[in-house]
């Protein structure tokens, strides 16, 4: 088997061939929901930037689409959304409505010679099958700023205008619009504000209820890029706040950080626009790599996939507002075998081994931490490498530990051990894990804790081992589906 079939996810969406890194256009619209991305066509790195496309009924069935936008005389085509023009405001279609696409056009400033992003238009009237360049694009450019880009566009009912949330180097923009042709700045949003390990990337800006008290909160998503002095690459930073149809205002100190993944492997995440309102979801997607060496994994032909979509919800949690993650309901379809044990007592002595026969896997399991030792979750190959997803009580952290992985060798910082701060209740934490070929997602604290990351193990997982460091722990419940994987 080459490394080309090894990785390739079961359940993860991952692109016909070559290189594929931000979701983008997220839409869904007359019964499908669209996922466009980042795609250079013909190399496994990336290269000049076109939009790949796939369409799905369900979030979990992606079938495969010729290539939206390809890059034009203004340049490649980077990351952008895309949005159902329900009324004609921008007067692209005849009597009727259709997809607007707004990306951003990247080419060289003929003058200076330097990068320049400018936004720009695409539509379709035929429910994304073919894309025409507005003719008079690009829509929107700023002169004096080199890093602009990744717009984020949405219908503001309050002011009955477009929304655009963008990006500008150290800040995120507010831009209006009457028809999606043309923007008035409204608002700035950033500077000192959360993380500046990097650039910011790939803003999406949303209002959601907390809790189900009739409170609402609004959150705006940055990724920041990878920057050589952290360990941790890119990553995707979140803020709670408001936004009054201008700009956001934070609702906490400066220095406060929310990230969205304590993974390494979840970046440029973007939500759907255009859910009907009877479903209600905010999901988002992200795309499972790191800048750090997205272009290095050991995986062929093709490289690049994308996290599972997630339900996004908010919760307080003492007094703050935290957003909440849970995989899509529509995963379960891909159940296959389901077995179940409880009332398992762990000791490094007597560690719980289960062979399996399958390698996608769905395990719940709830652990009665007992002795107060470190705990581990263990999915081996049969050769020598695992995955060890644990939990530390003395330090309350919860991690995955991929440093005897596999193939780890492609970059020095991918062999770590990583994780966030999680504090149990009552000696007892609840995990929720996705086992594919070429990743884990590990959901913790009723979704409050995720983690995501690339693994690459040496041969197909085959076995999964639960013990402790030192004392006893019992696995009050331990459940794994075997997942049967999607078609595409
Ligand atoms: C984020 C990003 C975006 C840009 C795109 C280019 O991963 O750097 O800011 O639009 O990728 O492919």
């Amino acid at each position: 088997q080459n490394n080309d079939d090894r990785f390739r996810p079961g359940f993860h969406f991952s692109p016909p061939a070559n290189w594929a890194n931000d979701p983008n256009g997220l839409v869904y619209y007359e019964g499908s929901y669209h996922l466009f991305y980042q795609y250079h066509p013909y190399s496994n790195k990336w290269g000049p930037m076109h939009w790949g496309h796939a369409i799905s009924k369900d979030l979990v069935q992606w079938q495969h689409e010729p290539i939206a936008l390809f890059p034009d005389e203004h340049g490649a085509i980077f990351s952008g959304c895309c949005v159902v023009d329900w009324k004609n405001s921008s007067g692209l279609f005849v009597d009727s409505h259709g997809l607007v696409a707004i990306f951003t056009h990247a080419d060289t400033h003929p003058v200076t010679g330097q990068p320049r992003q400018r936004q720009s238009l695409a539509y379709s009237s035929d429910k994304g099958q073919t894309w025409h360049k507005y003719d008079g694009n690009p829509v929107l450019a700023e002169d004096d700023l080199i890093d602009f880009r990744d717009p984020k566009v949405f219908w503001h009912p309050q002011s009955e205008r477009w929304i655009m949330a963008i990006v500008a180097g150290d800040h995120a923009r507010f831009y209006a619009s009457p028809n999606l042709l043309e923007w008035t700045l409204t608002g700035e949003f950033g500077k000192g504000e959360g993380s500046h390990d990097g650039v910011w990337e790939c803003p999406d800006l949303f209002e959601l209820p907390v809790d189900n008290t009739g409170r609402t909160k609004w959150v705006l998503i940055i990724s920041i890029g990878d920057n050589p002095n952290c360990p941790e690459g890119s990553r995707t930073q979140y803020f709670i706040g408001e936004f009054d149809g201008n700009t956001f205002v934070n609702d906490n100190p400066a220095d406060h950080i929310l990230w969205l993944d304590h993974g390494r492997d979840n970046y440029a995440g973007v939500t759907w626009s255009d859910v009907p309102q009877e479903d209600g979801r905010r999901i988002l997607i992200g795309w499972m790599s790191n800048w750090k060496y997205a272009n290095e994994t050991p995986t062929g032909s093709w490289r690049g996939a994308m996290t599972l979509p997630r339900v996004l919800s908010l919760a307080s949690k003492d007094g703050n507002v935290v957003l909440i993650q849970a995989p899509v309901r529509e995963v379960e379809q891909l159940r296959k075998e389901f077995m179940s044990w409880s009332g398992i007592t762990v000791t490094p002595a007597a560690p719980f081994i289960q062979k399996m026969n399958e390698d996608l896997l769905e395990i719940e399991a709830d652990i009665d931490l007992r002795s107060g030792s470190e705990f581990h979750i263990r999915l081996k190959s049969s050769g020598l490498s695992e995955i060890v997803i644990g939990y530390d009580p003395a330090k309350e952290w919860l991690f995955i530990d991929r440093s005897n992985s596999g193939v780890t060798d492609f970059h020095p910082s991918f062999a770590s051990k990583h994780g966030a701060k999680m504090v149990s209740k009552n000696g007892k934490i609840k995990l929720q894990i996705w086992v594919d070929r070429n990743a884990v997602e590990v959901y913790a604290d009723h979704g409050m804790v995720v983690l995501t990351d690339q693994i690459f193990l040496d041969a197909p997982m085959d076995r999964v081992e639960v013990s402790t460091q030192s004392g006893e722990a019992v696995l009050d419940s331990l459940q794994i589906h075997t997942l049967e994987p999607i078609h595409i």
